[in-house]
């Protein structure tokens, strides 16, 4: 059990695919700190994933919706108020999909049909999940909208590819809507930059291991795992972060601000020195 931090808090929650899922982490973490909540995913979840497992353990109803259909998001957002009876404190975005990584396509030879997919579902949809939770007049005065990203939005990571460009849309989707939701519905939008987590997403990255492997190194604290990124979230879900928003906020034990990790410094040593 948490300390009820998000008690009497209603929230929806996207992208929880297996328990491996930054998502799935952030569902049971909320609901330890006693959230009410809606779980959504992909239509295509229902076969290849165990999105309905954790709705039955966490008592949350599940409604799929495909983040590129905004009829599919308009069901998802009225269908939620009417569930948890009320309006919606917190909103968990944790979507990404590339088919040109997926088929290993190098950066150079994109291909522009799966790269309009790939914008649309890891980064539009960020946009078009606040239009529908705008028009709907959905979520309640302080809450707090969260989508999830990577330091490649900064920085060049080349296996990442054209997932750089998503993230960097999402991020800057945060900042531009955060405004207008501050001014005028007093709800927070925030980005939260994550270390490399083993899950199916992370994983579909080419060399994700030795990737993995090098932001552990360089990080002063090491990785951040799903489940340290989950008590971020609800963090930034509960009453104590109101004022922080459209902000990218970096989770990862200090990668984005390290140059050089001393271990890998000796590498390159001049062994004649
Ligand atoms: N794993 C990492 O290393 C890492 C690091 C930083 C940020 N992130 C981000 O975290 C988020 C969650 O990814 P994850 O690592 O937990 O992997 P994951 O594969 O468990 O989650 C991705 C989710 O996106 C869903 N999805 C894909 N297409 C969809 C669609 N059209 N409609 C609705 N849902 C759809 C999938 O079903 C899945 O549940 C992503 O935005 C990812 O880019 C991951």
């Amino acid at each position: 059990m948490g300390n009820q931090i998000l008690k009497g808090k209603r929230g929806i929650i996207f992208g929880a695919l297996n328990e491996n899922s930054i998502a799935w982490q952030v569902a049971e973490r909320c609901h330890a700190e006693g959230a009410q909540l809606v779980l959504t995913n992909a239509p295509v979840a229902a076969r290849v994933g165990q999105t309905e497992e954790l709705a039955k353990k966490l008592n949350a109803p599940l409604i799929y919706a495909d983040v590129t259909k905004m009829e599919d998001l308009e069901n998802l957002v009225s269908q939620s108020m009417e569930k948890m009876g009320g309006k919606l404190d917190f909103v968990l975005h944790s979507v990404g999909m590339s088919l040109n990584v997926r088929k290993k396509i190098p950066y150079t030879e994109l291909n522009y049909e799966y790269m309009h997919q790939t914008l649309d579902i890891s980064a539009m949809s960020f946009h078009r999940l606040m239009q529908v939770l705008w028009k709907h007049d959905a979520m309640a005065e302080w809450g707090s909208i969260v989508g999830l990203t990577y330091i490649a939005a900064q920085r060049v990571f080349p296996d990442y590819s054209e997932m750089a460009e998503a993230k960097t849309l999402l991020e800057s989707i945060a900042r531009s809507f955060g405004y207008h939701f501050g001014k005028h519905k007093k709800v927070r939008v925030n980005t939260i930059s994550q270390s490399p987590t083993k899950t199916t997403a992370g994983s579909g990255v080419g060399g994700f291991d030795a990737f993995f492997n090098y932001a552990d190194t360089m990080s002063p604290l090491g990785n951040a795992d799903a489940r340290s990124c989950a008590d971020y979230c609800v963090s930034m879900f509960s009453d104590y972060t109101r004022m922080v928003t459209m902000q990218n906020l970096f989770h990862d034990g200090g990668f984005s601000f390290t140059g050089i990790a001393a271990e890998l410094m000796e590498n390159f040593k001049d062994p004649n020195a």
